[in-house]
């Protein structure tokens, strides 16, 4: 028996989230799993209707779940920031969900952009640090007028001393954000993904950084890097520098296996890696803490627009919920549903975005239908 924090938030959430539900019943009735859904209101509408975002209460209660279910937040009457950081920020902050782990796999018969690829080259996992780096929020907007009398000191310094022209940099209002990298939290997660490369039988562990420009950080992601990779000599590691993995997604993507990386970094590259598996209808992400209460998502957000007409595809919520089964010690069910999601794309039940005319209920019937037929027939 499972309980499951459920937040089905913004847009077309609750939809995704039902056929999510829907799916891990099914498989939950053929494994013998039991769940128990906890349903949270947590969204713009309870944001708009209570001016609460998440409650402290909420989060002690969730810490007594397995895990969370999270379909998407972010709603355009609320500014944005405030949903996604005041709930889903914040849950992966409490939970300290460190790791952030996105397949990008090409599923048989999807259509992907990239000429000539097919399922064999698109297939690896993107690691993504998911608490440090740019995301801790520290940071400020200089602009009172103490602060400007003090720029207008040091514009004069500068002039004088380095003949530099400060009001190039428009120094009567500047903004910093400061991205941190600890010992500690580049460690485990790099630690992670090593695991994770054993534990699938891969042998290449790619970091990414951009060591070259913002040497204070990178640098000491590199070598908590270097220093991880010498407890796997049977890994083949490398680094590549943001910018440019960016490129070799597209070119050559059948080189990667699992990937590690800074969390600005694996948020960019992961929306891309989304787009090369067939698009982000069918990515999902799992907020990892291994020791503590994780939470399951998929990347794509709320997408206003498309609520409520059945256009939203709900693979990568269900393929979150599959992600979700793994982490629970549920492999054989995980195994099930993603097996049932890839045969149900492959026969052509498909939403609109990815080329079919079935519903969002349509897509997540038939995949749950296959999750029991394929027992049945594993069964037999
Ligand atoms: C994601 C999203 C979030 C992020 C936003 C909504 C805060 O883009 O999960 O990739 O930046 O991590
Ligand atoms: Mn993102």
């Amino acid at each position: 028996m499972y309980k499951i924090a459920v937040i089905p938030g913004d847009g077309v959430g609750p939809e995704v989230m039902q056929e999510g539900i829907k799916v891990l019943e099914a498989a939950g009735e053929v494994a013998n799993i039991d769940f128990e859904w906890v349903r949270y209101p947590f969204g713009a509408e309870h944001y708009l209707a209570t001016g609460e975002i998440l409650g402290e209460d909420a989060l002690k209660e969730i810490s007594g779940c397995d895990a969370i279910y999270l379909a998407a937040v972010g709603d355009p009457r609320v500014k944005p920031g405030i949903l996604e950081q005041g709930i889903l920020l914040k849950l992966r902050f409490y939970f300290d969900q460190y790791v952030n782990l996105r397949p990008v796999k090409l599923y048989p018969g999807i259509p992907t952009p990239l000429k000539d690829k097919k399922p064999e080259d698109i297939n690896f996992f993107v690691v993504r640090e998911n608490t440090e780096d740019f995301y801790v929020g520290v940071g400020a907007r200089v602009t009172s007028p103490k602060q400007r009398e003090e720029l207008e000191v040091k514009r004069e310094l500068y002039e004088l001393k380095f003949g530099i022209d400060i009001t190039k940099v428009r120094s009567e209002e500047i903004a910093f954000q400061i991205g941190v990298i600890s010992r500690e939290g580049a460690e485990r997660v790099i630690r992670y993904a090593f695991e994770l490369a054993k534990r699938q039988g891969m042998r290449r562990v790619t970091s990414v950084d951009k060591a070259n420009v913002l040497t204070h950080v990178y640098s000491l992601w590199r070598e908590v890097f270097e220093e991880v990779a010498k407890g796997y000599a049977e890994m083949e590691t490398e680094f590549n520098y943001v910018d440019a993995i960016t490129m070799y997604f597209l070119t050559m993507p059948e080189h990667f296996q699992v990937i590690v990386t800074p969390n600005m970094f694996g948020d960019i590259i992961t929306d891309l890696g989304a787009q090369i598996q067939g698009g982000i209808g069918l990515a999902p992400s799992g907020n990892i803490n291994p020791d503590g209460v994780s939470m399951f998502e998929p990347v794509h957000g709320s997408a206003p627009n498309l609520k409520g007409k059945g256009l939203a595809n709900p693979v990568a919520q269900i393929l979150a919920g599959a992600l979700m089964l793994q982490e629970l010690g549920e492999a054989e069910a995980a195994k099930l549903v993603e097996q049932a999601v890839a045969e149900t794309l492959r026969s052509g039940v498909r939403t609109p975005d990815i080329g079919g005319s079935a519903s969002t209920a349509q897509v997540g019937s038939a995949i749950a239908a296959k999750v029991k037929e394929l027992a049945e027939n594993g069964g037999d």
